[in-house]
């Protein structure tokens, strides 16, 4: 085949990337005996991203490398079992397929509409070469927006069931790359409901993923999980001095990290690839990874905006168990579902409907009933009403991590909600461990929200989980599994201590959090200052959300979620101009761009609403203010409206946060709008087309 001279010159320059993946094996401290072949490689469609994947002394090592520059060094790959060797040594590569795919798949809701899997597949034999000579395959899958590999071990003589001790897969990143991280063992390990650290990699602790990284040769790196299904969750821990991660799992109360009989399919582990951080939002490494729908018919899975009896509970104004305070009655959730019919919300979350508040609740994991609402909480009258008014009521389902007793109460809670038109439910997991000392995020939990997605599924029901184990892609095959807490939100604002989020933590939150897929942040916060009652002075150390009012409605384009709440409580919209965008903001999108942004300083993003001429932009600061230029050029011919929400005349989130100069002026594809954002603001603007 006669080459053209762009292929010629394609081809030359992924023979030079191949030879230097190949080099990195040299880095390997030991020679390679005269039986470790040449390690093998694979490239990203665009030819940037290269895999190699090779042994030496009978070890299996992979590296990685993106543009000609190493990303990840080699790396170790393996398991321990209790009860049976290591399959780690005396390891030789006896074969290797290769593929390559491209096929575009829709989303019945998402960030954007279509996904292109275009990627590139080697899958490798390998045997162990001493009794009982078992035998896996390691399957590599390179895409230009990253990498990744899982394990599959057949059934065999020598492999049947098992219980894992120990994954040993390593991460040693090339560089001393700058980290974005939580904590994965202190302060609250399972719930991932820390405040982010920045350092090196060699600073770091136990982390959970996703990772996100920026090297030093300027790559970002965002290492995750994709496809769990019956495994257990991955964070990372390691010798973080030598920036070398290996793969940690959450175990069972008996320690084992994973059980079951062969054969054994681990999760991906994925390393999203980019050489700008705006390129990479949206992120969709993870849904490639996991299979199509397994719901048919998805019509009755609906994006949507709600109010709810929430925030009164955090601000312990109301209460979720009985009393004078009680917030779940009757005569209030009516009022929430007037409040949301009126505005074009079409959901209403109730927290403390059900009998099991009272008490210390998580003192005793919980021991809740999910059918059996409290005397003042007419079920059949409130859902009655909703109905009527065109809207569905978000039962609340917390477990308190008592999860026998919510699967005994599965099928049924589910049929009752489905027969009441209950069409949702937010979940929630508050403790560490369940109460037979399983982990939150270990394979016992993997399965059971699993569990909860799939019978919901069978009823007709959308999933909300809090607490939740991180997301890894399921939402492509379960599509009804909507959206998930994972990561510190508004809640903190109103008890969290330390005043309250910081602002900059929204702008991380997008750069690491959010690449694993949506988050129920809740925002919508009007009263910013969070009125105390009466005769209660305001401590500076009090929580309240640390920003603007014109950043509170920008939070529902940045922070993707296909369920956004309008979080506060009621009565704080009456009168308020502002409240007109979260009635206007669309919640589900055909495509998404990244602006612009730096993580922990700002970010702005456009989306575009699903299947409308009309976009929303979305732009935050941290406590600097600053101003970011917004080309229009996504636009299409034409002229358009903007209407802006920007932070008004001296605002800031400090002393004056609910300042907001809300304006409209005419723009086409060739405007660039200058974004300007107080100290902690934002900016939100809802472009509709005029002509
Ligand atoms: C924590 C959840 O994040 C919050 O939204 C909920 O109100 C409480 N748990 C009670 O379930």
């Amino acid at each position: 085949m006669r080459l053209t001279g762009i292929t010629r010159a394609r081809r030359v320059r992924a023979a030079a990337r191949a030879s230097l993946v190949l080099g990195m094996f040299v880095l390997v401290p030991c020679r390679a005996r005269a039986q470790d072949p040449a390690p093998l490689t694979v490239a990203s469609p665009d030819a940037k991203n290269v895999v190699s994947i090779g042994t030496q002394h009978g070890q299996l090592f992979y590296g990685v490398e993106r543009r000609g520059m190493k990303v990840i060094l080699p790396s170790r790959l393996g398991f321990a079992f209790r009860g049976a060797r290591a399959l780690s040594d005396s390891l030789r590569i006896t074969g290797s397929t290769r593929a390559t795919y491209d096929s575009t798949f829709t989303l019945p809701w998402g960030e954007v509409s279509r996904v292109r899997d275009q990627h590139n597949e080697l899958r490798v034999s390998v045997e162990e070469m001493v009794a009982p000579g078992r035998k896996f395959t390691v399957v590599v899958r390179a895409f230009d927006d990253g990498i990744a590999f899982c394990y599959e071990v057949a059934e065999s003589a020598a492999f049947g069931d098992y219980e894992m001790s120990d994954e040993l897969t390593e991460f040693t990143i090339a560089d001393d790359a700058r980290a974005w991280w939580i904590s994965a063992s202190k302060p609250r390990p399972d719930r991932y409901e820390d405040l982010f650290a920045a350092s090196p990699v060699s600073n770091l602790d136990t982390v959970h993923t996703p990772l996100t990284l920026e090297l030093q040769n300027g790559i970002k790196a965002v290492i995750h999980e994709a496809h769990l299904v019956d495994y257990a969750g991955m964070t990372l821990a390691g010798k973080f001095e030598s920036r070398t991660l290996h793969v940690s799992l959450s175990p069972w109360a008996d320690g084992v990290k994973v059980r079951g009989h062969a054969p054994l399919i681990t999760p991906w582990r994925t390393l999203q690839l980019a050489d700008r951080v705006e390129d990479l939002a949206p992120s969709v490494l993870g849904l490639k990874l996991n299979p199509p729908s397994r719901i048919a018919n998805t019509a009755w899975i609906a994006p949507m905006k709600y109010d709810g009896i929430w925030w009164g509970m955090h601000l312990n104004t109301f209460t979720w168990g009985e009393g004078p305070k009680h917030g779940a009655t009757t005569a209030n959730t009516k009022r929430y579902i007037d409040f949301a019919a009126a505005n074009g919300l079409k959901g209403v979350l109730v927290e403390g409907w059900n009998l099991g508040w009272n008490g210390d609740w998580m003192g005793t994991h919980g021991q809740f009933s999910f059918t059996q609402p409290y005397p003042d909480y007419d079920i059949q009258a409130v859902t009655q009403y909703a109905k009527q008014k065109g809207v569905t009521i978000i039962g609340h389902n917390e477990t308190a991590m008592g999860i026998a007793n919510y699967e005994r109460q599965l099928d049924s809670a589910f049929a009752l909600y489905q027969r009441l038109g209950i069409k949702s439910i937010k979940s929630g997991y508050v403790n560490d461990k369940t109460q037979e000392g399983h982990s939150h995020t270990g394979q016992y939990m993997v399965r059971h929200y699993r569990r909860v997605v799939e019978t919901a599924a069978k009823y007709g029901i959308m999933v909300d989980v809090h607490e939740p184990i991180h997301d890894t892609g399921e939402r492509r095959t379960w599509p009804n599994m909507m959206s998930r807490e994972g990561a510190r939100g508004q809640e903190y604002n109103a008890w969290g201590g330390e005043g309250g989020n910081p602002p900059e933590h929204e702008t991380i939150l997008f750069f690491t959090r959010l690449l694993s897929g949506p988050m129920d942040f809740t925002p919508g916060i009007f009263d910013l200052l969070v009125k105390r009652p009466e005769g209660v002075a305001r401590k500076p150390e009090d929580s309240r959300p640390r920003t603007t009012l014109a950043k509170q409605l920008a939070l529902y384009v940045v922070l993707y979620s296909p369920v956004q709440m309008a979080a506060d409580l009621i009565e704080n919209y009456e009168g308020q101009p502002a409240f007109q965008f979260i009635r206007d903001v669309a919640v589900d999108w055909d495509t998404t761009r990244v602006i612009s942004g730096r993580i922990g300083d700002y970010v702005a993003v456009a989306r575009k609403a699903k299947g409308k001429d009309e976009w929303f932009v979305g732009a935050i600061t941290d406590e600097e203010a600053r101003t970011v230029s917004v080309p229009l050029s996504f636009l299409g011919a034409g002229s358009y409206v903007a209407e802006v929400y920007a932070d008004g005349k001296g605002a800031s989130w400090r002393d004056n946060p609910t300042a907001i100069a809300i304006s409209q002026k005419p723009v086409t594809r060739s405007t660039t709008l200058q974004v300007v954002m107080a100290a902690g603001g934002g900016q939100a603007i809802r472009i509709r087309r005029v002509k």
